[in-house]
């Protein structure tokens, strides 16, 4: 049976694609069958990010109301031995997905695959609320700053109401020097003050964007912090004891509150 694991978000653009389609490819790598499901109805994005934008053809939505098979809808990566996609519809309202239909596909999805992902759209409406009430695991991604780890504790409060499994949290874009200036709190700390198992910390780099550009994932965007960052989670999420980073404020930095940009 599958590890599911659905990445989620309270606030968009957080970086939850981004870290879908690295997890991806590194269980590909390690030689997992790993399904990718974009769960982002009306907003696809994985095939980008995959590099499969010319392969799709059918979508969610033509399985969801049977114009296609699940098999016929479901690509293999053409690099990645083992790495499937199944991508979202780019017209369709989530409101015209069931949620009986789409419980169908994530259990199906899951039959065929080691880890399944699930990609989910941003926030608690009713596009995350099809991908509730199956067997995933819920990670929820969020930046080091108030607006993010607010709408990520509104998310866990949403999921706690909804009596799913106890969610983990990727910290996405954190800047170590800022956590050493005192700007932003320390992981471990906002990990804390969610009350959520931190999965990992992922630093803010401008070659994860660069990545984007080639349509390539984060794991080769060329920064190595970033790629042992994706392979601490992805080691984590599977139960393995992998080190966090040490992020410490500096009580030199705080007091003169400088230390360059970074
Ligand atoms: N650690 C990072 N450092 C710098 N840029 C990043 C980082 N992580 C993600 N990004 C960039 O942030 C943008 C948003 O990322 P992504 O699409 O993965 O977010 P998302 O949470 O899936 O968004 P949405 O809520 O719209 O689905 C992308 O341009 C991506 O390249
Ligand atoms: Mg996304």
């Amino acid at each position: 049976m599958a590890r599911i694991f659905s990445i989620m978000s309270g606030k968009g653009g957080v970086g939850k694609s981004t870290l879908c389609a690295s997890l991806a490819e590194y269980y590909a790598r390690k030689g997992k069958r790993v399904v990718l499901l974009d769960g982002d109805i009306g907003q696809r994005c994985e095939d980008l990010m995959l590099n499969m934008q010319d392969r799709v053809v059918y979508d969610l939505g033509d399985v969801a109301d049977k114009t296609c098979k699940l098999e016929e809808a479901v690509l293999a990566h053409p690099a990645l031995p083992g790495l499937s996609l199944l991508a979202a519809p780019q017209i369709m309202n989530p409101s015209d997905m069931k949620h009986k239909a789409m419980d169908k596909i994530i259990t199906r999805l899951s039959e065929q695959a080691d880890i399944l992902l699930l990609d989910a759209p941003a926030g608690i409406g009713k596009g995350l609320r099809l991908l509730l009430g199956s067997t995933a695991e819920p990670v929820i991604v969020a930046t080091p700053d108030d607006v993010s780890i607010r709408d990520a504790e509104r998310l866990s409060a949403l999921l706690a109401e909804k009596e799913e499994p106890r969610p983990s949290l990727v910290l996405n874009r954190v800047r170590p020097l800022w956590v050493r200036r005192g700007l932003i709190p320390p992981p471990d700390q906002l990990a804390l003050t969610l009350d959520m198992p931190l999965m990992g910390v992922i630093p803010e780099s401008q070659k994860i964007y660069k990545a984007l550009l080639r349509h390539e994932t984060a794991l080769n965007c060329g920064d190595g912090k970033v790629e042992k960052a994706i392979e601490v989670i992805a080691a984590r999420l599977l139960g393995a004891d992998a080190p966090l980073p040490e992020y410490a404020p500096s009580a030199v930095l705080r007091f003169f509150n400088r230390g360059g940009e970074a």
